[in-house]
């Protein structure tokens, strides 16, 4: 499978050239980057193809794309990409508006191509057992839950560091700490849970990132949701871009009958607790962390989906109802009122 890399950015290069470099079924053909000179240097290891322009690299021989680029333009890149017949992995958030999801989710009906939203928290072996020992019964029946995205803040971590990273912008991405790390918790919940978000509750804010003018950012850098699901139960999500220190990528599921915790204890990355019962620890793997960075599977899964099953790991409409409830709690957060997703019902 010959693949392009639209956006040799960051995560381009420590999640997607490095996983699809590994796999034995993928070849890395083609890279175009708005930084011609970034596209240059990382395509030189595999030879590939450097292009000046995205729409030139969707009308080549690739048979895949990964669109690794700014948030607001997912949504054309993605669309452009399908519709010139290519697979797509397009990064998270799936796109900046509902609107723009579901011309994307219309591309891809019409091009008959797979699309892959990289949620990748979905792979993690915790989040997995997890999702398993809550379907079994552990705990009971779910009552409420907690669920954390904590770091220091993209400035640190993009490819371009500093006050003016593209994160910071919103000509670039309108989203803020609810989109970019909001979105992974949001969409764990459904994972997890197995249901969906029918109503948000959400409050963002500005409290401390400031652009290279000195003023606060015009995105938020810290949000917070409080989520119903489709069952009844309602349970937390935070965001936040001021952890400085470690990382925080936790969740806790309340039971009826115990507790589980997901990447509280760094030793034991699942831990179910019950009264009156000896904890049981699971030792899986280490959560990524913006410093550990570890094999994430997406891209193997995205890479076996096309050459075999034809079925998303992770597909649009499932990416589509996180991304209404994240749009939902920023709607709340504006009018100050909680806001029902009927389309998630
Ligand atoms: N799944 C995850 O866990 C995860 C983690 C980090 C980033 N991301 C997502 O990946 C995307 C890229 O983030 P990053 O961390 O690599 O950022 P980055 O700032 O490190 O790199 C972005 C790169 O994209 C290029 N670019 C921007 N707009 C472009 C365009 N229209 N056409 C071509 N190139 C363009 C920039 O020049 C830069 O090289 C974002 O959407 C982000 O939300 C996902």
């Amino acid at each position: 499978m010959r693949v392009g890399i639209i956006g040799c950015g960051k995560i381009a290069q420590i999640r997607h050239i490095p996983e699809y470099a590994e796999n034995p079924n993928a070849e890395l053909a083609a890279f175009f980057d708005l930084n011609s000179e970034r596209a240059s240097e990382v395509a030189r290891p595999f030879g590939g193809r450097v292009f000046d322009s995205w729409q030139d690299l969707v009308s080549s021989d690739v048979d895949a794309v990964s669109v690794c680029t700014a948030n607001v333009s997912h949504a054309e890149i993605a669309i452009g990409a399908l519709r010139a017949g290519k697979h797509v992995l397009l990064e998270k958030p799936m796109a900046t508006t509902a609107e723009e999801c579901e011309a994307i989710l219309a591309a891809e009906r019409t091009s008959g191509k797979l699309l892959m939203i990289d949620l990748n928290q979905r792979f993690t072996s915790a989040h997995k057992l997890a999702r398993e020992l809550l379907a079994s019964g552990e705990i009971g029946e779910l009552i409420t839950f907690r669920t954390m995205f904590g770091h220091g803040g993209p400035e640190i971590w993009s490819v371009d560091p500093g006050a003016s990273t593209w994160f910071f912008d919103p000509k670039f991405t309108t989203l803020g700490a609810m989109g970019d790390l909001g979105v992974h918790k949001t969409d764990i919940i459904h994972f997890l849970t197995g249901q969906r978000i029918v109503e948000a509750t959400g409050k963002v804010a500005t409290l401390e990132k400031r652009g290279p003018d000195g003023e606060l950012i015009g995105v938020d850098d810290n949000a917070w949701a409080i989520y119903k699901l489709a069952g009844g139960q309602v349970g937390t999500m935070n965001a936040s871009w001021s952890h400085h220190g470690k990382e925080d990528n936790s969740t806790v599921l309340y039971g009826s009958k115990g507790i589980i915790f997901i990447y509280c204890d760094p030793d034991n990355q699942v831990v179910v607790e019950k009264p009156g019962a000896t904890a049981r620890k699971f030792q899986v793997e280490p959560i990524q962390t913006n410093d550990n960075q570890t094999k994430s599977g997406a891209i193997d899964a995205f890479v076996e989906a096309v050459l075999t099953s034809g079925q998303s790991p992770i597909s649009g409409e499932e990416a589509f109802a996180s991304m209404r409830a994240v749009f939902a709690a920023l709607e709340s957060s504006r009018i100050g009122a909680p806001v029902e997703i009927p389309e998630n019902m």
